[in-house]
């Protein structure tokens, strides 16, 4: 059923159509999972209120949350560009005008880049019925987060649109399965006040491997899977382990290495960097031990004298959502 958030009568005195949609935040690679593992979140989430309009083109009218940093030309912000491939797609020669309210830090880690495309193309769907389904949207998101750092990586995207633990099977041709995740599955997010741009740490990531280097990786990848599936916790805390980003990319996140003997300390399955990082995730059985986790992160960062941010939840398996 279309839920009509908001009636706002345009210049025509014809009735506009207006909705309001949330797209969690993501932690992507989940270690060993360079560009193929994301998970999604319960908070925070990013959210968009799209506004049909007759006249073509869209139009990003304000973007609060962000401290005035992101672009409000729609092809230079992956609302807009998002919102953009929709129309293209559908061929249609009608616009839509999107208010984004940023909940997420920008380059965090977090998929913050990719929420606001996730939330765009869930509500701009909506409205005009869901011609496509939420895999069908993958293509335009990835899209966006090419505008957004070079890079068409569907590991944020992907589970910000469709909930849950996501692995990214194949980029040509696009193939996405969902991995189940044990129900008692914390997740610990520790936001340094720092920015990191993925284009950045991307850059610096090597373009090839040793050889040694990759049977440990995909060793990892398939213990993950199935630690996840069966549960194994041994299984998973052993296969939390990265030998291919996080080396270069943890001398970016100053007290890296105390960070994560403190998570494992603290009972934490594994813990690493969130997507490009500067964020550190975390994964525990109980709640009450993730949220310990946390409070040992945020003091690593504290004794640098940096602040941070909390999250603690469990998997979200939803995904992005139409707001009522
Ligand atoms: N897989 C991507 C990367 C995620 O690590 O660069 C970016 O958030």
């Amino acid at each position: 059923m279309l839920f009509v958030l908001d009636i706002i009568l345009n210049d025509d005195r014809k009735p506009m159509k207006s909705i309001k949609a949330l797209a969690p935040a993501t932690v992507a690679n989940v270690s060993c999972g360079f560009d193929i593992f994301g998970f999604a979140v319960e908070s925070p989430a990013d959210e968009v209120i799209m506004t049909l309009k007759s006249e073509s083109g869209v139009i990003i009218r304000q973007i609060t949350g962000d401290g005035g940093k992101l672009p409000l030309e729609a092809n230079r912000n992956t609302a807009g560009v998002a919102a953009e491939a929709f129309l293209k797609a559908i061929g249609s020669d009608a616009g839509a005008e999107i208010i984004l309210h940023k909940k997420l830090p920008l380059g965090s880690g977090m998929g913050s880049s990719a929420a606001s495309s996730v939330a765009a193309l869930v509500a701009i769907n909506h409205l005009h019925g869901n011609p496509f389904t939420r895999e069908q949207l993958l293509p335009f998101a990835m899209e966006a987060e090419r505008i957004a750092c070079g890079s068409a990586h569907a590991d944020n995207v992907a589970p910000s649109l469709l909930g849950g633990f996501i692995l990214i099977r194949g980029y040509d041709p696009l193939d996405v399965a969902s991995i189940p995740t044990p129900p008692n599955l914390y997740c610990t997010l520790v936001h340094p006040h720092l920015e990191l741009k993925t284009e950045d740490s991307r850059r610096v990531l090597k373009a090839s491997i040793p050889i040694k280097d990759a049977i440990t990786q995909w060793g990892n990848i398939a213990g993950l899977v199935v630690g996840l599936m069966k549960p194994d916790y041994g299984l998973i805390m052993r296969s939390l382990n990265d030998v291919v980003a996080e080396p270069i990319r943890s001398v970016l996140i100053p007290g890296f290495a105390n960070i994560k003997a403190e998570a494992i300390k603290h009972g934490a399955l594994g813990s690493g960097i969130s997507g490009s990082g500067p964020t550190i995730f975390a994964l525990s059985t109980e709640r009450g031990i993730a949220e310990n986790v946390a409070a040992a992160i945020q003091q690593q960062f504290e004794k640098i004298k940096l602040k941070s941010d909390v999250f603690v939840s469990k998997i979200n398996n939803e995904g992005a959502r139409v707001v009522e």
